[in-house]
Order: C-alpha cells, then structure tokens, then sequence
C-alpha cells in the first residue's frame, strides 16, 4: 500500500495517480476510434460510466501496489493528455508496459517521453528484471515507441487477439535489466 501518491517527472510532462475526476478526459480520449482501434480491451464508443470504472480499477492497482497508471499530463497549459502504465509481476520481477495518448497530441514525442521515464522507474525504483510491451503487428507508432525506450523487438504472437471481430497478430517487445542502458532512459 502506497501512503503518498506516486508521481513522477519528465521535462514536458508529469505522470500522477488517476482522480475520479478525471473520468470526462479520460472518456473523451478513449471514445475516439483513432485511439481506441489500436487498442485491445478498449470498447467503441467508450462510455463516462466506463470511464469511471477504468478510473477505480487503476487506482486499486495503485493500492495494492502492482499496477501503476499514470495520467500523463503535459506541463505548459497543464492537460491530461493520456496515459502510460506498468503492470508488475512480483514474483518474476517483470514488467508490463501500455499506453495511449489523446490523437490531437501525437506524434510530439510526448508518449517516448514518458515511456523512457517508465523504463527507468521499472527498473530503478521497481527493481525488475525484466519489462516487455506489446503491440498489434501494424501499430507502427506503439513499435517505435518501445524501440525508443530502449525495448528491442522479440516475437510475434501469431493471430494472439481478437480485435473487432479479427484475429490479429501482436508483437512483442523487450528489455533486460542487464541490457538496459541509463543514459538513453533520462528525459
Ligand atoms: C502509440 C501512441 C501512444 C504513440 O504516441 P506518440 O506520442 O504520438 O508517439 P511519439 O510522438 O513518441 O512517436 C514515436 C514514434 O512513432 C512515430 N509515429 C507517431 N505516429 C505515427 C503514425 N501514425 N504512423 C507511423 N509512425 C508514427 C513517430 O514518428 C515516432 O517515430 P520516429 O521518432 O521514428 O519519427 C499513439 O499513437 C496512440 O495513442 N495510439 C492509439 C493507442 C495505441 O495504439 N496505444 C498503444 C497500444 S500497444
């Protein structure tokens, strides 16, 4: 159980705790089916009840401590812009990462921001072993994204997930912490 809520820091961004009252951005980001199609789990349209419920299931991964999700809130004209989190198994020391990011703000960089800043708290703070991140075969965008946080390219899990009625191939991307290099994980 964390007693104070986690926040962390890059140079344009702050990643905090999840707030019930971020459930109206939270919906508007998510109902959008440029952000939502590349997404598994994600239903279309994306509701404020679901919004909320979202909301109360990250925050209860924060309180038992194995699931850390972050709003990703640009500095200057403070917004909530998306989302990046770290799912952690205890037990094998590894590290599941995700993230989306509102579509008005892509392609800024702000997503391989907080993912190298989520790389160094994976491995720093958390002391995992381990943080991997997929992705389906075509999202060209989330694939880069991990490149750049240092996650190299491992298998691709053939017809793994069922996304609008498809069977689609998911890509799977990973770093050790013997590989992990510092020095490019310090936005
Ligand atoms: C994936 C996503 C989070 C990327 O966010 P972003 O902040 O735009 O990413 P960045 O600006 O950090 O860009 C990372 C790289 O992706 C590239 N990129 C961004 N958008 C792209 C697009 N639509 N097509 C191809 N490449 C793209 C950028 O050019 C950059 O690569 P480069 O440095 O080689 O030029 C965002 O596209 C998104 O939210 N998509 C919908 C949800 C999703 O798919 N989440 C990931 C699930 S695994």
């Amino acid at each position: 159980m964390m007693n104070t809520p986690l926040t962390l820091e890059t140079s344009r961004l702050l990643l905090r705790p999840f707030e019930p009252t971020d459930a109206r951005s939270v919906q508007r980001i998510l109902d959008d089916p440029q952000v939502s199609k590349t997404l598994l789990d994600t239903p279309h349209p994306f509701t404020l009840e679901a919004a909320q419920h979202w909301i109360e299931t990250a925050r209860r991964g924060g309180d038992r401590g194995d699931a850390f999700v972050f709003a990703l809130i640009r500095k200057h004209h403070p917004l909530l812009i998306g989302c990046i989190d770290i799912e952690v198994n205890g037990e094998h020391r590894r590290g599941d990462m995700a993230y989306w990011l509102g579509a008005e703000h892509w392609g800024q960089g702000y997503t391989t921001e907080a993912a190298q800043r989520i790389v160094r708290f994976g491995f720093e703070s958390l002391g995992l072993r381990r943080i991997y991140a997929q992705c389906v075969r075509t999202n060209i965008a989330s694939a880069r994204v991990m490149e750049k946080a240092g996650l190299r390219y491992e298998a691709l899990l053939r017809e793994s997930a069922l996304k609008d009625g498809t069977y689609v191939d998911v890509a799977v991307y990973g770093l050790t912490r013997d590989d992990y290099d510092p020095a490019s994980s310090s936005p």
